[in-house]
């Protein structure tokens, strides 16, 4: 079995004690497994720094855009208004999300590389009084942008709007004070910076909100709400929950708290997003985003010639155990490193080497 480092925003690598967990068959009703999603719901409250009187944990069986599809569905009533913001994908499928369920909805577009414009953002909500909730994506994994999570979430708190974030590939990596940001639905999922694998998300709610969003879905596995109030009577899940990623998800838990919490593993990111850019720079590889909103995530960068052939860059990295991730750009030729993951300065140092080897090998 060949252990890849994933250089991807998720799936990602994973510790093998992680994947030890998995190893394990649970029972669903079993009440070890449910004291597990009890103590995972917990414990996500204090990652996100909220009050457990003001806010709940609810997780959610699928992936990502399950959980971000099943808060647009119970977070909006027919009367509600949403405005969602986007610079890339995961904003704009928020977009068809909300048009797809036939909800009241204002997209407002930013390019790719630029963050959105406050000013505007403001002048939006002034003229529109019925828009009622804000959405947006922290960090655009599309790009690696990191969107001002602090201003947005401040023009929603004065304009009193409900803020649904999507902080899918940022949440446990990126400190997130969700109580101080006055944030009602806080989205991420397990395979992102808590480190665990894919199976399920969750959602960090705040509860006088979740509280008026009975009858709101019209899906009946999406219904947050729903699966909230079932979670609730002794940590149950609904349907069949993914017994595996949970039991792996609490160990990430646990090693996220050994790594020093979310301060530790945002340093640990910074800094290897940094040594990483730095050298790629060397290289001739320049990075699609200003430096100043690159998030420590994941960085889109550009080819370095037109005769640079990613296919080929690919193989000769997968062949050597570093698998890329390839770009998301719809006009210019890029590709992405992520960073997050069990990775540290040792395999960035090692995978750089491999990219210096590439270029020599191909006379660049
Ligand atoms: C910011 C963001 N939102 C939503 C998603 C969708 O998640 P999934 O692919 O797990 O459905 C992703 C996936 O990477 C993401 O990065």
């Amino acid at each position: 079995m060949t252990q890849y480092k994933l250089l991807t925003p998720g799936p990602l690598t994973t510790t093998e004690t992680v994947k030890a967990q998995m190893l394990e068959d649970r029972c669903t009703w079993d009440d070890d497994y449910k004291d597990l999603t009890q103590s995972i719901r917990q414990k996500l409250l204090t990652i996100g720094m909220a009050d457990t009187n003001k806010y709940t944990t609810v997780l959610q069986q699928g992936s990502g855009s399950f959980v971000v599809e099943s808060v647009l569905q119970t977070a909006l009533s027919n009367d509600d208004h949403i405005l969602i913001i986007s610079n890339g994908a995961y904003g704009e499928r928020m977009i068809k999300m909300a048009q797809v369920m036939n909800k009241r909805v204002t997209s407002v577009y930013s390019p790719y590389n630029a963050i959105p414009n406050i000013n505007e953002l403001k002048q939006i909500i002034e003229d529109d009084t019925t828009i009622t909730h804000l959405a947006f994506v922290h960090c655009e994994t599309t790009t690696g942008i990191l969107n001002p999570i602090k201003e947005i979430c401040e023009i929603a708190t004065q304009k009193n709007l409900q803020v649904i974030v999507d902080a899918m590939s940022s949440f446990g990596g990126v400190p997130i004070n969700v109580e101080e940001l006055n944030i009602d639905y806080l989205i991420s999922s397990a395979n992102k910076c808590i480190q665990g694998v894919p199976g399920f998300g969750f959602v960090i709610a705040k509860r006088t909100s979740l509280e008026l969003c009975k009858g709101n879905a019209t899906s009946i596995s999406l219904d947050l709400y729903d699966q909230w109030k079932n979670m609730n009577i002794d940590g149950k899940w609904r349907f069949t929950s993914p017994t595996h990623v949970v039991a792996s998800f609490s160990q990430a838990i646990r090693e996220l708290e050994e790594e020093g919490g979310v301060v530790q593993r945002y340093q640990r990111y910074q800094s290897n997003n940094t040594y990483i850019i730095n050298e790629m720079k060397k290289m001739g590889f320049e990075p699609y985003v200003k430096n100043t909103v690159q998030s420590p995530i994941i960085t889109t960068f550009l080819y370095p010639n037109e005769s640079f052939d990613f296919k080929d860059f690919y193989e000769y990295m997968k062949h050597r155990n570093f698998v890329l991730y390839p770009g998301k750009l719809m006009n210019k030729p890029s590709f992405r490193i992520g960073n997050i993951g069990d990775l540290h300065r040792n395999d960035f140092e090692l995978m750089i080497k491999l990219i210096k080897q590439y270029r020599i090998m191909r006379g660049e």
